[in-house]
């Protein structure tokens, strides 16, 4: 190779890098997007049940679903992600957080000091929630009783070890969208399709993934394997469940009892142990929405 080539390949590659960092900064959201406002603590409650944030982030080995000291070891194929404290422990938690950068967080997938957050962290569902709502959930989070403490380090096998990379991968897989209700649908509809895809985040267990994680659109819903790549998840459309009424949907979501008299386990009875304190009008939303899936490729 002569000198001249060996330039050529060096200032390409360093255009490509330059290229790369260019294209994968993370984007946030300014404060200023964020008008005054009185949060609504019964609907950040509602929200934090419907997320189901408290099976990622409790403390593990204690019984207070409120205590967000974080900890828990999330095994996955790409390697084991600590669960980071979101407590508002001004040093191991959120507590220093602005509003704006937990919506940041939520919709972005974007921390404070601009890092890409893994996705196993599932943004790519909780993008989707309503502004208000996540809102109301920080403020919900930050009247929480502060748990001091971090988590250790992720250990993720080679090269998904480098976050910038997953800048890389929102641009091929994720999209920060709000949820748009369907006109032609009912409200009860809408409220469910907006709980189970959003907040609810029910899509990212219950859906295959390609070899990099990422769902598979058109057949979001119809079965996969557990996070920890090991068990199986079963598809809950009507293809499979079109036995199952609507209030078997809503029984399911509130005992964790299946009309064939069995009762869920695994990491659905954590799902369940969320659910069970929404109120009935939102299991009875999502049930409205479970017992139409995959009746249309809509969702
Ligand atoms: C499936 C498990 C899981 C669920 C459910 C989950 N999280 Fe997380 N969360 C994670 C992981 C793992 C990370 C670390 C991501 C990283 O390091 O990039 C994280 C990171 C975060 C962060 C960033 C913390 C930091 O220090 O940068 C916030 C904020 C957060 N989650 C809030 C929430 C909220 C609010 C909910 C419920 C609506 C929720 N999470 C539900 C697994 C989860
Ligand atoms: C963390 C992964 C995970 C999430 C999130 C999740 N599920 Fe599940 N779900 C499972 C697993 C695993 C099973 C199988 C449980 C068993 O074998 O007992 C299951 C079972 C079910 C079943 C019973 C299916 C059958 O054939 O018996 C339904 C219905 C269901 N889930 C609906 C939901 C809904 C609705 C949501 C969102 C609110 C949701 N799931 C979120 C993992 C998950």
């Amino acid at each position: 190779m002569t000198r001249r080539t060996l330039l050529a390949l060096l200032v390409a590659s360093l255009i490509g890098v330059a290229l790369f960092y260019a294209v994968t900064i993370p984007t946030r959201i300014s404060a200023a997007a964020l008008p005054p406002r009185t949060p609504d603590l019964a609907n950040g409650r509602q929200m934090f049940l419907a997320g189901g944030c408290a099976s990622c982030h409790a403390t593990p080995e204690q019984n207070d679903a409120l205590r967000l000291g974080g900890g828990l070891a999330l095994k996955t194929p790409f390697g084991t992600f600590y669960v980071p404290n979101i407590s508002p422990d001004k040093n191991d938690g959120i507590g220093s957080w602005s509003e704006a950068n937990f919506v940041t967080a939520l919709w972005h997938g974007t921390s404070p000091d601009d890092r890409h957050l893994y996705p196993a962290f599932p943004y790519t569902s909780y993008s989707s929630m309503q502004l208000d709502d996540v809102r109301d959930l920080f403020a919900f989070l930050q009247n929480l009783e502060p748990v001091p403490g971090r988590a250790g380090a992720h250990d993720l096998k080679f090269p998904f070890g480098f976050r910038r990379g997953i800048g890389a991968w929102k641009i091929l897989f994720f999209e920060s969208r709000r949820f748009a209700p369907v006109t032609a649908r009912s409200a009860l509809w809408n409220r469910g399709a907006y709980l189970v895809n959003g907040p609810g985040h029910c899509a990212e267990c219950h859906s295959p993934r390609n070899a990099l994680g990422a769902i598979i659109i058109n057949r979001r819903f119809s079965g996969g394997v557990t996070p920890d790549g090991e068990g199986k998840v079963p598809d809950i459309t009507q293809a499979a469940l079109g036995k199952w009424s609507e209030e078997d949907f809503a029984e399911l979501l509130e005992s964790g009892d299946t009309p064939d008299g069995q009762t869920v386990g695994s990491e659905m009875r954590t799902v369940v142990r969320s659910t069970a304190q929404l109120p009935a009008a939102d299991r009875a939303a999502m049930a409205a929405y479970l017992k139409t899936l995959g009746a249309s490729p809509a969702h």
